[in-house]
Protein backbone atom coordinates (compact mmCIF):
# COMPACT_ATOMS: atom_id res chain seq x y z
CA UNK A 1 0.00 0.00 0.00
CA UNK A 2 0.74 3.43 -0.41
CA UNK A 3 -0.15 6.23 2.32
CA UNK A 4 -0.13 9.40 1.25
CA UNK A 5 -0.64 11.48 4.40
CA UNK A 6 1.24 10.89 7.26
CA UNK A 7 3.18 13.30 9.68
CA UNK A 8 6.02 11.18 10.79
CA UNK A 9 8.80 13.43 10.75
CA UNK A 10 9.99 14.37 14.00
CA UNK A 11 10.32 17.49 15.50
CA UNK A 12 8.65 19.58 13.16
CA UNK A 13 4.78 19.70 13.98
CA UNK A 14 2.81 18.28 15.57
CA UNK A 15 3.63 14.42 14.56
CA UNK A 16 6.49 12.61 17.09
CA UNK A 17 8.43 14.36 18.79
CA UNK A 18 11.32 12.12 18.37
CA UNK A 19 13.79 10.41 16.11
CA UNK A 20 12.75 7.05 18.50
CA UNK A 21 8.55 7.52 18.16
CA UNK A 22 9.23 8.27 13.90
CA UNK A 23 11.16 5.06 13.68
CA UNK A 24 8.41 3.23 15.50
CA UNK A 25 5.67 4.81 13.38
CA UNK A 26 7.56 3.84 9.95
CA UNK A 27 7.59 0.28 11.65
CA UNK A 28 4.02 0.27 12.60
CA UNK A 29 3.04 1.08 9.04
CA UNK A 30 4.99 -1.27 7.52
CA UNK A 31 3.49 -3.83 9.75
CA UNK A 32 0.73 -2.67 8.01
CA UNK A 33 1.54 -3.55 4.43
CA UNK A 34 2.84 -0.17 3.70
CA UNK A 35 5.55 0.11 1.81
CA UNK A 36 5.57 3.72 0.79
CA UNK A 37 5.24 6.48 3.22
CA UNK A 38 4.55 9.97 2.18
CA UNK A 39 5.90 12.40 4.86
CA UNK A 40 3.59 15.24 5.15
CA UNK A 41 3.96 17.63 7.44
CA UNK A 42 1.73 20.92 8.06
CA UNK A 43 3.07 23.72 5.90
CA UNK A 44 1.00 26.25 8.16
CA UNK A 45 1.40 29.54 9.89
CA UNK A 46 1.27 27.95 13.13
CA UNK A 47 4.16 24.95 12.24
CA UNK A 48 7.31 27.37 11.36
CA UNK A 49 9.77 24.93 12.18
CA UNK A 50 8.49 22.94 8.63
CA UNK A 51 10.56 24.63 6.00
CA UNK A 52 9.75 22.84 2.22
CA UNK A 53 13.60 23.14 1.35
CA UNK A 54 14.41 20.50 4.40
CA UNK A 55 11.90 17.52 3.73
CA UNK A 56 14.18 15.95 1.39
CA UNK A 57 16.99 15.74 3.28
CA UNK A 58 14.83 14.97 6.67
CA UNK A 59 13.24 12.11 4.69
CA UNK A 60 17.19 10.80 3.75
CA UNK A 61 17.95 10.98 7.21
CA UNK A 62 14.86 9.22 8.48
CA UNK A 63 14.82 6.35 5.54
CA UNK A 64 18.88 5.31 6.76
CA UNK A 65 18.08 4.51 10.10
CA UNK A 66 14.72 2.96 9.27
CA UNK A 67 15.84 -1.55 9.18
CA UNK A 68 15.38 -3.28 5.92
CA UNK A 69 12.26 -4.87 7.50
CA UNK A 70 9.70 -4.56 7.00
CA UNK A 71 9.98 -2.93 4.16
CA UNK A 72 9.33 1.13 3.97
CA UNK A 73 10.87 3.75 2.31
CA UNK A 74 9.42 7.68 3.62
CA UNK A 75 9.05 10.37 0.72
CA UNK A 76 8.82 13.67 1.09
CA UNK A 77 5.76 15.37 0.82
CA UNK A 78 3.55 18.08 2.61
CA UNK A 79 -0.09 19.01 3.71
CA UNK A 80 0.07 22.50 2.31
CA UNK A 81 -2.07 25.30 3.60
CA UNK A 82 -4.18 26.51 0.68
CA UNK A 83 -3.53 30.35 1.52
CA UNK A 84 0.09 29.89 2.44
CA UNK A 85 -0.08 27.86 -1.35
CA UNK A 86 -1.59 31.27 -2.61
CA UNK A 87 1.87 33.58 -1.69
CA UNK A 88 4.23 30.10 -2.27
CA UNK A 89 6.82 30.29 -5.12
CA UNK A 90 6.86 27.88 -7.79
CA UNK A 91 9.48 26.38 -6.60
CA UNK A 92 8.20 26.64 -3.34
CA UNK A 93 5.10 24.40 -4.38
CA UNK A 94 7.20 21.90 -6.10
CA UNK A 95 9.20 21.08 -2.67
CA UNK A 96 5.75 20.66 -0.90
CA UNK A 97 4.27 18.86 -3.86
CA UNK A 98 4.51 14.57 -3.36
CA UNK A 99 7.29 13.35 -3.87
CA UNK A 100 8.91 16.81 -4.69
CA UNK A 101 7.54 15.45 -8.49
CA UNK A 102 6.43 18.82 -9.22
CA UNK A 103 2.52 17.62 -10.05
CA UNK A 104 0.35 16.64 -7.10
CA UNK A 105 0.04 18.87 -4.18
CA UNK A 106 -1.62 17.56 -0.80
CA UNK A 107 -3.90 20.17 -0.22
CA UNK A 108 -5.26 20.48 3.94
CA UNK A 109 -9.23 21.30 3.82
CA UNK A 110 -9.97 24.00 6.27
CA UNK A 111 -11.51 22.90 9.69
CA UNK A 112 -14.43 25.40 9.87
CA UNK A 113 -16.65 26.89 7.15
CA UNK A 114 -15.56 27.33 4.05
CA UNK A 115 -14.82 31.40 2.26
CA UNK A 116 -16.96 31.22 -1.04
CA UNK A 117 -13.13 31.74 -2.73
CA UNK A 118 -11.92 28.47 -1.55
CA UNK A 119 -12.46 26.92 -5.00
CA UNK A 120 -11.05 29.57 -6.81
CA UNK A 121 -7.66 29.73 -4.78
CA UNK A 122 -7.76 25.67 -5.87
CA UNK A 123 -8.15 26.34 -9.30
CA UNK A 124 -5.33 28.46 -9.42
CA UNK A 125 -3.20 26.26 -8.27
CA UNK A 126 -4.26 24.06 -11.47
CA UNK A 127 -3.46 26.61 -13.69
CA UNK A 128 0.31 26.83 -12.23
CA UNK A 129 0.52 23.29 -13.04
CA UNK A 130 -0.35 21.36 -10.12
CA UNK A 131 -3.03 18.98 -9.52
CA UNK A 132 -4.96 19.19 -6.26
CA UNK A 133 -5.46 16.23 -3.49
CA UNK A 134 -8.15 17.49 -1.22
CA UNK A 135 -7.17 15.69 2.36
CA UNK A 136 -10.08 15.20 4.59
CA UNK A 137 -13.02 17.44 2.97
CA UNK A 138 -15.05 14.82 4.38
CA UNK A 139 -14.10 16.55 7.76
CA UNK A 140 -15.73 20.02 6.51
CA UNK A 141 -18.76 21.55 7.72
CA UNK A 142 -19.26 23.49 4.44
CA UNK A 143 -18.76 20.26 2.64
CA UNK A 144 -20.89 18.15 4.60
CA UNK A 145 -23.76 20.36 4.80
CA UNK A 146 -23.55 20.94 1.21
CA UNK A 147 -21.84 18.12 -0.70
CA UNK A 148 -22.52 18.95 -4.60
CA UNK A 149 -19.63 21.75 -3.89
CA UNK A 150 -17.61 18.64 -3.54
CA UNK A 151 -19.02 16.90 -6.33
CA UNK A 152 -18.16 19.81 -8.69
CA UNK A 153 -14.76 20.61 -7.41
CA UNK A 154 -14.24 16.56 -8.79
CA UNK A 155 -15.98 17.25 -11.88
CA UNK A 156 -13.40 19.91 -12.64
CA UNK A 157 -10.26 17.59 -11.73
CA UNK A 158 -9.84 18.43 -7.87
CA UNK A 159 -8.35 14.45 -6.41
CA UNK A 160 -10.38 13.87 -3.32
CA UNK A 161 -8.24 12.31 -0.36
CA UNK A 162 -10.20 10.71 2.77
CA UNK A 163 -8.65 9.56 5.86
CA UNK A 164 -8.21 7.17 8.19
CA UNK A 165 -9.91 8.73 11.37
CA UNK A 166 -13.57 9.64 9.53
CA UNK A 167 -13.97 5.96 8.58
CA UNK A 168 -12.75 3.96 11.58
CA UNK A 169 -14.33 6.48 13.55
CA UNK A 170 -16.43 4.81 16.32
CA UNK A 171 -19.50 6.89 15.67
CA UNK A 172 -20.95 5.35 13.05
CA UNK A 173 -23.41 8.00 12.84
CA UNK A 174 -20.59 10.85 12.33
CA UNK A 175 -21.30 12.81 9.44
CA UNK A 176 -17.47 12.41 8.29
CA UNK A 177 -18.24 9.16 8.09
CA UNK A 178 -21.21 9.06 6.63
CA UNK A 179 -19.79 11.43 3.47
CA UNK A 180 -17.02 9.19 3.63
CA UNK A 181 -18.65 6.49 3.03
CA UNK A 182 -21.06 8.36 0.50
CA UNK A 183 -17.75 9.70 -1.41
CA UNK A 184 -17.06 5.91 -1.77
CA UNK A 185 -20.20 4.92 -3.37
CA UNK A 186 -20.08 7.29 -5.29
CA UNK A 187 -16.79 6.75 -7.07
CA UNK A 188 -15.66 10.45 -5.81
CA UNK A 189 -12.92 9.28 -3.52
CA UNK A 190 -9.84 8.43 -5.32
CA UNK A 191 -7.68 8.18 -2.09
CA UNK A 192 -7.51 6.81 1.61
CA UNK A 193 -4.97 7.76 3.71
CA UNK A 194 -4.03 8.11 7.39
CA UNK A 195 -3.01 11.13 8.58
CA UNK A 196 -1.17 9.50 10.96
CA UNK A 197 0.12 11.24 13.88
CA UNK A 198 1.99 8.67 16.44
CA UNK A 199 2.93 5.46 17.33
CA UNK A 200 0.46 5.43 19.59
CA UNK A 201 -2.91 5.22 19.90
CA UNK A 202 -3.22 9.02 18.42
CA UNK A 203 -3.91 8.46 14.80
CA UNK A 204 -1.36 6.04 14.37
CA UNK A 205 -0.34 5.07 10.49
CA UNK A 206 -2.84 2.04 10.34
CA UNK A 207 -4.29 2.13 6.79
CA UNK A 208 -4.79 -1.55 6.57
CA UNK A 209 -7.98 -1.37 8.98
CA UNK A 210 -9.48 1.65 6.83
CA UNK A 211 -9.66 0.00 3.79
CA UNK A 212 -11.16 -2.93 5.56
CA UNK A 213 -13.49 -0.61 7.16
CA UNK A 214 -15.05 -1.00 3.44
CA UNK A 215 -14.91 -4.50 3.75
CA UNK A 216 -19.24 -4.96 2.82
CA UNK A 217 -19.57 -1.58 0.93
CA UNK A 218 -16.40 -1.57 -1.72
CA UNK A 219 -13.61 -3.63 -0.69
CA UNK A 220 -11.78 -3.28 -4.57
CA UNK A 221 -12.65 0.28 -4.95
CA UNK A 222 -11.02 0.67 -1.15
CA UNK A 223 -7.83 -1.52 -2.21
CA UNK A 224 -7.61 0.64 -5.22
CA UNK A 225 -7.47 4.00 -3.82
CA UNK A 226 -4.19 2.86 -1.83
CA UNK A 227 -2.41 1.03 -4.41
CA UNK A 228 -3.03 2.01 -8.44
CA UNK A 229 -4.56 5.23 -7.79
CA UNK A 230 -2.09 6.35 -5.21
CA UNK A 231 0.90 5.33 -7.33
CA UNK A 232 -0.57 7.23 -10.26
CA UNK A 233 -1.11 10.27 -7.91
CA UNK A 234 2.32 9.72 -7.14
CA UNK A 235 3.50 10.22 -10.53
CA UNK A 236 1.38 12.38 -11.83
CA UNK A 237 -0.40 10.43 -14.02
CA UNK A 238 -4.04 9.97 -15.18
CA UNK A 239 -5.83 7.97 -12.27
CA UNK A 240 -6.23 3.83 -13.62
CA UNK A 241 -10.08 3.24 -14.00
CA UNK A 242 -11.46 2.19 -10.21
CA UNK A 243 -13.55 -0.72 -9.95
CA UNK A 244 -16.93 -0.62 -9.53
CA UNK A 245 -18.36 0.34 -6.41
CA UNK A 246 -21.82 -1.06 -6.99
CA UNK A 247 -23.26 1.64 -5.14
CA UNK A 248 -24.29 3.60 -8.52
CA UNK A 249 -24.98 7.74 -8.34
CA UNK A 250 -27.52 7.94 -5.35
CA UNK A 251 -26.33 10.92 -4.23
CA UNK A 252 -24.75 11.78 -1.42
CA UNK A 253 -27.80 12.49 1.43
CA UNK A 254 -27.06 13.78 5.12
CA UNK A 255 -29.57 13.74 7.58
CA UNK A 256 -31.40 16.95 7.49
CA UNK A 257 -30.57 17.87 4.17
CA UNK A 258 -34.04 17.81 1.77
CA UNK A 259 -33.44 16.35 -2.18
FE1 LIG B 1 -2.70 15.79 8.14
Amino acid sequence: MIDLHSHVLPGIDDGPEDLEESLAFVRMAGQQGTTLLAATPHVRSDHPRVHVDELAERCTELNELVPPEPDVLVIPGAEVDVFWAQGATDDELRLASLGQHGSDLLVETPYGLLPDSFEDMLFRLSVRGFRVLLAHPERNPTFQRDPERLRELAGRGVLIQITLPSVVSRERGSRSRKLAFALVREGLAHNLASDSHSAGDFRPPALRAGVQAFDELAPAYAEWMVTDAAAAILEGEPLPNPPRTGGGRRGIRLPGRRR
